[in-house]
C-alpha cells in the first residue's frame, strides 16, 4: 500500500465513524458579534495544503452546508450566499454582514496532509438600547411607600446593574430586592428613604460586548415636617417694644413647609416662616406674657406638625429719667430736700440710689418713700453736698439722671497759720482757713484796724518793727449769715536775734569738713615720714 491510499482509508474510518484521532480545527468558542458586524471564525490549521474544508452550520434543529472550498474554488449555499468568505490558507470563515438567525453551531472539517474537525458556536448579539428607569410610584412618601423602579432595554442584556452614583446598589433582599427576567430587571425598595433614590440612579445593561447606562433618575421622596424649631428657641423673657426681634420657624421638609403662628393656642393672622415683633404688636399681642408657636404643614404629606413653644413679655424701654431736688438755697441744719426721680418713657422695674457713686442708704435724716421714686433727707447736713445720681431700670435697660446738691453751712470755726516771731527784713505769710459753703468773705484786722486784704493769705514782704502786733481774720458766709474769728500774735524782733543754733543741714555740713580735716592730717604726717606703715619691709 503506498502512502496515499493509507491516508484516504483514515478519514473514510474517521468521518464513518466519527473517529477523534483528527486533530481540534478550532479554538474554544463561543464567539460573539453584534447584529450587522462582520465576524471571522478562526481556525487553528497550520498553513497547509487541503484537499477540501467543509463549513457546516446548525441552527439546533437542520444542519446545512455554509461553504465547501476545493482547489477548484469556494461553493456557497444558497442561504449565505454573498455573505461568507474562507480564507484558503486557514480555512477561516468570515461571515457577514451578521442576521440574529445566523447564531448556531458552526462546524469544520479540513481534510488534506492531515485531517481536522472542529465546532464552535457563534452568538449573534444585538444591540443593546433605550436603557429606561421607570418608577411605581412616581412619587413617594416616607415611610411607607414600597417603589418598584423598573429597567427595560433593548438588544441582547445579559445582566443589569443598579448603581447609585458611581456606586453598585448591593440588594439585600429584605428591604431592597432586584428581580432580572430576560429584558428588564426590577428593584423593589420597601419604605423607601429620602435619600435612598438620590445618587442619581443609573441602570446598566450589559452584554459582553457592550454597557449601555440609563438617563440619570432621581426618586422625589417626600417627607417631614420634622424637627420643627423657633429661634431663638429660648427668647429673653422680655423684649424691648418695638425692637426689630424676630422669631424664624425652620423644619425639614419636602416640599418646603408652610408655617402658621399661633399666640396662646389662637391661630394668628400672619403665616410665613419669620415673625416680627412689629406683627405680633400689630396684632394686639405683646404685653401680657404668652406662649407663642408654630406649626409646619406638608402640603404633600398632610402633615402638620408644631413646633416647642416659646414666650415673652413685650416691655417699653426707660426713657428721659431726670431728678428733681429743691430748688431754692439750701442750709445745713435749717433746709431739708426732696429729690425725686422720674422717667418720661416706660416701665420703670427698679429704681436705685448713689450718692458720689455709693449706694444711699436710708438713715434717720434720710427716708426713701416706698417706691424709691424719692428720698427726703432732712435736716441737711454738710456732709449732704455731693452728686446725687437715680438709675431707672427694667430687663430691657437702665437710665441715670444726677442731681448736683450744694448745701450751705458754716464757717464753725476758722484756723490761723503764720510765723509767731519773724526777723527784721524777713517775709511774713499769715493764712486763714475756714470750711464754708459757700466760701467765706475774709476780713483781715491789724491790732483792731481793717487792713485792705480780701484774700485768705495776708503777706508783707519786708517785715518792719510796726508789724508787731495781733492779726485777725473773720471770716463771713453771706448765706449762712455765719461769722468766725481767729487772731495770731506776730512779734517782729531785731536782725539775727532768732540765730539760736545751728540748722540740721548746717550741723551736718560742720561734721563732714571736720572729717575731711582729719583725714587730710593724717595723710599728710604718713607722706613727711616717706613710708606708709603696713608696707614696711622685714630686712
Ligand atoms: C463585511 O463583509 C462584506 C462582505 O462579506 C463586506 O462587503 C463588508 O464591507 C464587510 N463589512 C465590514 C464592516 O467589514
Ligand atoms: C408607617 O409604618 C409604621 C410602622 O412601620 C406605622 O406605625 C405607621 O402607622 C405607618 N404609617 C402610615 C401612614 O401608614
Ligand atoms: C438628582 O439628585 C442629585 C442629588 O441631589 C443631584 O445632584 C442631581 O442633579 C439630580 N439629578 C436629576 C436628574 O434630578
Ligand atoms: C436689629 O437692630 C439692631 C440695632 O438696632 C441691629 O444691630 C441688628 O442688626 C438688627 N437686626 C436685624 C435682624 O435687623
Ligand atoms: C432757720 O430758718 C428759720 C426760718 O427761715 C430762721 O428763723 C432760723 O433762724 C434759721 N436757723 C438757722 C440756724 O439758720
Ligand atoms: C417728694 O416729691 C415727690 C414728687 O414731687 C412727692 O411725690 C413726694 O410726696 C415728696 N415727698 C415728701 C416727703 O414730701
Ligand atoms: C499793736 O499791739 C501791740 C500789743 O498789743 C503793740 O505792742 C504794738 O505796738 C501795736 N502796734 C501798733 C502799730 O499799734
Amino acid at each position: 500500500m503506498d502512502l496515499v491510499s493509507v491516508k484516504w482509508i483514515v478519514l473514510v474510518l474517521c468521518l464513518s465513524a466519527g473517529c477523534c484521532s483528527a486533530q481540534d480545527a478550532l479554538p474554544d468558542g463561543p464567539v460573539e458579534a453584534v447584529v450587522g458586524s462582520n465576524v471571522t471564525l478562526k481556525t487553528l490549521l497550520k498553513e497547509a495544503v487541503y484537499d477540501v474544508i467543509l463549513w457546516n452550520f446548525s441552527d439546533g434543529k437542520d444542519s446545512i452546508n455554509v461553504v465547501t472550498l476545493r482547489a477548484s474554488g469556494p461553493k456557497v449555499s444558497e442561504r449565505f450566499a454573498g455573505r461568507v468568505s474562507v480564507d484558503k490558507a486557514t480555512g477561516a470563515l468570515t461571515l457577514g454582514p451578521l442576521k440574529v438567525e445566523d447564531g448556531g453551531d458552526y462546524s469544520i472539517s479540513a481534510v488534506g496532509d492531515a485531517t481536522w474537525t472542529g465546532e464552535t458556536k457563534l452568538r449573534v448579539l444585538e444591540p443593546v438600547s433605550d436603557v429606561i428607569i421607570k418608577s411605581d410610584p412616581l412619587e413617594a412618601i416616607e415611610p411607607n411607600t414600597t417603589v418598584i423602579l423598573t429597567c427595560t432595554a433593548k438588544g441582547s442584556v445579559a445582566k443589569f446593574t443598579w448603581i447609585n452614583g458611581t456606586a453598585p446598589i448591593m440588594a439585600d433582599g429584605k428591604r431592597v430586592t432586584q428581580k432580572d427576567v430576560e429584558t428588564s430587571s426590577s428593584l423593589t425598595i420597601r419604605n423607601v428613604l429620602r435619600w435612598d433614590l438620590m445618587g442619581p440612579i443609573y441602570c446598566s445593561a450589559a452584554n459582553t460586548l457592550e454597557t449601555k447606562k440609563s438617563a440619570p433618575f432621581n426618586l422625589t421622596v417626600f417627607y417631614g415636617p420634622e424637627e420643627v424649631t423657633i429661634t431663638p428657641p429660648k427668647p429673653n423673657p422680655f423684649i424691648e417694644s418695638g425692637s426689630n426681634f424676630t422669631l424664624t420657624c425652620s423644619a425639614q421638609s419636602h416640599p418646603p413647609a408652610t408655617f402658621n403662628w399661633y399666640h396662646n393656642q389662637t391661630q394668628m393672622k400672619f403665616s410665613g416662616p419669620i415673625l416680627s415683633l412689629k406683627v405680633i404688636e400689630g396684632e394686639g399681642y405683646g404685653k401680657q406674657a404668652a406662649d407663642y408657636t408654630c406649626k409646619a404643614s406638608n402640603t404633600k404629606t398632610n402633615r402638620m406638625v408644631p413646633s416647642p413653644a416659646v414666650s415673652f413679655t413685650t416691655m417699653e424701654a426707660v426713657s428721659g429719667a431726670n431728678v428733681v431736688g429743691p430748688t431754692s438755697t439750701l442750709i445745713a441744719g435749717n433746709s431739708s430736700a426732696n429729690l425725686s426721680c422720674s422717667a418720661t418713657a416706660g416701665t420703670v422695674k427698679t429704681t436705685t440710689w448713689l450718692k458720689d457713686d455709693q449706694p444711699l442708704s436710708a438713715g434717720p435724716r434720710v427716708v426713701f418713700s416706698s417706691d424709691m421714686s424719692s428720698v427726703l433727707i432732712n435736716p441737711l447736713q454738710k456732709e449732704d453736698n455731693g452728686n446725687y445720681m437715680c438709675h431707672l431700670g427694667n430687663p430691657i435697660n437702665t437710665v441715670t439722671a444726677v442731681y448736683r446738691m450744694v448745701v450751705n453751712y458754716g464757717p464753725d470755726s476758722a484756723t490761723v497759720k503764720g510765723p509767731e516771731a519773724v526777723e527784721v527784713g524777713d517775709l511774713i505769710e499769715i493764712t486763714c482757713m475756714a470750711e464754708s459753703v459757700p466760701p467765706a468773705n475774709i476780713t483781715w484786722k491789724f491790732n483792731g484796724t481793717m487792713l485792705n486784704e480780701k484774700s485768705t493769705k495776708y503777706t508783707i514782704e519786708k517785715a518792719e518793727y510796726q508789724n508787731s502786733g495781733t492779726y485777725t481774720c473773720e471770716m463771713h458766709n453771706t448765706i449762712t449769715g455765719k461769722m468766725a474769728t481767729k487772731s495770731h500774735f506776730l512779734s517782729v524782733k531785731a536782725h539775727g536775734a532768732l540765730d539760736e543754733g545751728l540748722s540740721d543741714g548746717a550741723i551736718a555740713g560742720i561734721v563732714i569738713a571736720v572729717l575731711v580735716a582729719v583725714g587730710a592730717a593724717i595723710g599728710l604726717f604718713f607722706y613727711c615720714q616717706g613710708k606708709v606703715p603696713v608696707t614696711e619691709s622685714p630686712y
